[in-house]
């Protein structure tokens, strides 16, 4: 049986894509098939211009397919990453976000293990509040929460974050410390288990994980507006 995980992150300078590369990793390690997929930038090429580790990494990671909707539909597990953004996800991964409404409203979102990760400047800049600002999205789906816990050594040794991998990049920018790609590494292995075992058991009884939100009697509810809405708002490349 194989487990197929997208991997969907916004770096502006490289941390966080160095991290979802470490997740992408220990999640193929643990036999899963993986989409990286990088969300669109939606800053101006003259606002990147002004920071030169910004265009080096939008230059150096152009070959990066871009996300849709689709890989979530495609996925049986989902890791978003960001960095930290005065102590919330970045409006580049909440804009890709933005764009599940009609997925969600059909119940594509529903009992999908997923998992988040950031990366933030200060070591209390706000890491774990923007990992769980990112878990209210998660919520709102119905999907499964994965966080790594106090499971494994690899997550004390990165500074003991038990929301979801968090580097500390300080003036060192994407330059991480092996640990807390050792943490990655093992949040990505364990969010491809626990899929696995989640997958083994539906297919062991006969049920079938999948729900149609708008058989759920959501059809009048504020957020089946928004998902109707979604479906008929444009898609943003
Ligand atoms: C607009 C903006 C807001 C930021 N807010 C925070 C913050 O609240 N706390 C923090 O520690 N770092 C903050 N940072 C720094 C980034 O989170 C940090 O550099 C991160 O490692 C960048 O990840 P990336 O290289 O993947 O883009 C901010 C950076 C920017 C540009």
């Amino acid at each position: 049986m194989s487990i197929k995980i997208a991997v969907v992150y916004y770096s502006a300078t490289g941390a966080v894509h160095t991290l979802a590369e470490a997740l992408a990793e220990g999640a193929r390690a643990a036999g899963a098939e993986v989409r990286l997929r990088r969300v669109a930038e939606l800053a101006s090429d003259g606002a990147i211009d002004q920071n030169p580790l910004w265009r080096r990494h939008v230059d150096a990671t152009s070959g990066v397919e871009v996300a849709t909707v689709d890989d979530l539909a495609w996925a049986d597990a989902m890791a978003f990453g960001t960095p930290t953004r005065f102590g919330t996800p970045a409006a580049q991964l909440k804009q890709f976000i933005d764009q599940a409404g009609g997925l969600w409203h059909e119940g594509g979102l529903a009992d999908k293990p997923v998992t988040a990760f950031t990366s933030a400047y200060n070591r209390h800049g706000g890491s774990e509040a923007t990992l769980l600002s990112l878990a209210n999205v998660f919520y709102h789906w119905g999907a499964l929460i994965v966080p790594p816990g106090f499971t494994d050594p690899a997550v004390y040794a990165a500074g003991g974050n038990p929301y979801g991998a968090s580097a500390v990049t300080g003036p060192s920018g994407d330059d991480l410390q092996p640990a807390v790609l050792d943490a990655a590494r093992y949040q990505g292995g364990r969010l491809a288990r626990t899929a696995l075992r989640l997958k083994a058991g539906t297919d062991l009884t006969g049920g079938d994980a999948s729900h149609d939100a708008s058989a759920l009697a959501t059809k009048t509810g504020p957020e089946a507006e928004a998902g109707r809405e979604a479906d008929k708002a444009p898609q943003v490349a």
